[in-house]
């Protein structure tokens, strides 16, 4: 595992050097076409093998009718989508074209967290190369997972620049009857700011302490693309919050959700919601009925108020919660009534967690800490890379109570194990989805618990408002085997 692989770049072509494999000239998984709403070139495993060259770099891209210098993989924003299945391997021959150091997170998946894997550790400095390799373990859930980097401090900017693709694990999930028959799409919400020269800008909410938020929304790097539900009756969409800082509340005009998958993880069955609110680093899998008249309906944002610093005055200065009005971020489209398909009446089934040996309190806030100033802090703290904040013991159960002191809402995630809501200000939490990413709101006590499986090492758990994470919302998660 522990294992590094070298690859030298040979005129774009490349041979790796490496302990027991030689790479092909041809790499296995070549992108396949795609949908009309979704342009990103799409990589799939074969015969067991997801292996594709990836490089990070500046380029410049046309977004909203102009051309922007985003921060790019493969030149594409969003990035290439990945799709393997459980049991595969995945190599990734990544080289780092930016201007500063980076690395990959792959969010969400179940995979080691040392080595070249899911290894936050690693950095990459510019020029330089690193094959990330891992196996999906055969009994991975199916879902929608994702890729992004990585590197404290800059780790807000990296992804408002523009890098951040879904990684799909397809499996027995997948295979359902209803779910077959649906049109399945992808969409990725990333915001962006870019001034008059086509230069990225921070936005001056920065400052604020609320997170950095762009005035441009796009899904899969379009301004308010369309939707067109041409298969039949039933729309799968697979939704990301690839932006830093912005939360979404999703609502289709006219339209329930019927949800069948939180942040990867099925439900056990599909849950009928107006609304999908999804914080940075969520995702949902929701069905939509087509089965009004034909027409246009809007997928709109609507208001969400995720706090602010009430001591530096009235809202209009606390960075942008979302505007008063709904925006419309795409648009459904059928020509014709269709004919209503229906919904799967079973998922997967999913059982609650045994009861945990372990209970920890993390309490997240803002303020003073001598070291640094200004910081965003967990019981205190600020993130300090040469200290292990927690120390829990592979194949344990542990309740964390994640308690939010603060005036504004984090989105807490933990690398690498997926966990369920046990409760929120102290009201049991009915739904038994495995989450990696859940909302803490201003004010809000909530008890999540955790199985540490598989994979031992060094990792962390940090508030996904990026730059909350960059300025100290984050700790050492040491997994002890
Ligand atoms: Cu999506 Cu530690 O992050
Ligand atoms: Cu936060």
């Amino acid at each position: 595992n522990r294992r590094q692989f070298i690859a030298l770049g040979i005129g774009g072509a490349g041979v790796a050097i490496a302990g027991n494999w030689l790479r092909q000239e041809t790499i296995s998984s070549q992108p396949v076409p795609q949908s009309s709403v979704d342009l990103t070139p799409i990589y799939q495993s074969n015969d067991g093998l997801l292996e594709l060259d990836l490089e990070a770099r500046e380029r410049i891209v046309e977004l909203a009718g102009r051309q922007a210098s985003l921060l790019t993989y493969n030149g594409q924003i969003p990035a290439p989508r990945l799709e393997a299945k459980p049991g595969d391997k995945v190599r990734i021959y990544f080289t780092n074209n930016l201007q500063q150091p980076t690395n990959i997170h792959y969010h969400g998946l179940h995979i080691p967290l040392t080595g070249n894997a899911d290894n936050v550790f690693l950095e990459i400095e510019s020029g330089k190369k690193l094959t990330y390799e891992f196996q999906i373990p055969n009994n991975h859930p199916s879902g929608t997972f994702w890729y992004h980097p990585h590197l404290h401090g800059l780790v807000a900017e990296q992804l408002f620049g523009g890098l951040a693709g879904l990684f799909i694990v397809r499996g027995k999930d997948d295979e359902i009857p209803e779910l077959k028959a649906a049109q399945e799409e992808f969409l990725v919400l990333q915001d962006f700011s870019i001034n008059a020269d086509g230069k990225r800008t921070n936005s001056a909410h920065m400052s604020l302490m609320m997170g950095r938020e762009g005035e441009l929304i796009a899904i899969n790097g379009r301004i308010n693309p369309s939707i067109a539900l041409s298969k039949g009756g039933l729309l799968r969409l697979r939704i990301l919050n690839a932006s830093p800082s912005r939360f979404y509340r999703l609502a289709l005009e006219d339209h329930s959700f019927y949800q069948i998958a939180t942040d990867g993880n099925s439900l056990s069955e599909p849950i009928e919601v107006a609304q999908l609110l999804l914080t940075p680093g969520q995702r949902a899998d929701v069905l939509i009925r087509g089965d009004k008249e034909s027409g246009q309906y809007s997928l709109l944002n609507l208001p969400y108020d995720r706090g602010s610093m009430g001591m530096m005055g009235g809202r209009g200065m606390m960075g942008r919660n979302n505007r008063d009005e709904p925006i419309t971020l795409a648009t459904v489209n059928y020509e014709y009534a269709v004919e209503s398909m229906a919904l799967p009446s079973k998922l997967n089934s999913i059982s609650a967690l045994p009861e945990p040996q372990t209970v920890r309190r993390f309490e997240l806030n803002h303020g003073m800490s001598p070291a640094v100033g200004m910081a965003f802090l967990i019981n205190g703290e600020p993130y300090n890379h040469d200290v292990i904040h927690t120390q829990v013991k592979l194949n344990t159960i542990e309740d964390w109570e994640l308690i939010n002191t603060g005036v504004m809402d984090h989105p807490f995630h933990i690398h690498g194990n997926a966990f369920q809501i046990i409760s929120r200000n102290g009201q049991p939490e009915s739904l038994l989805a495995l989450r990696d990413t859940v909302l803490v709101k201003r004010g809000e006590t909530v008890r999540i618990r955790i199985p540490f499986r598989d994979f031992a090492g060094k990792t962390v758990y940090h508030c996904h408002v990026l730059d909350h994470e960059d300025l100290g919302m984050m700790g050492n998660l040491m997994i002890e085997a």
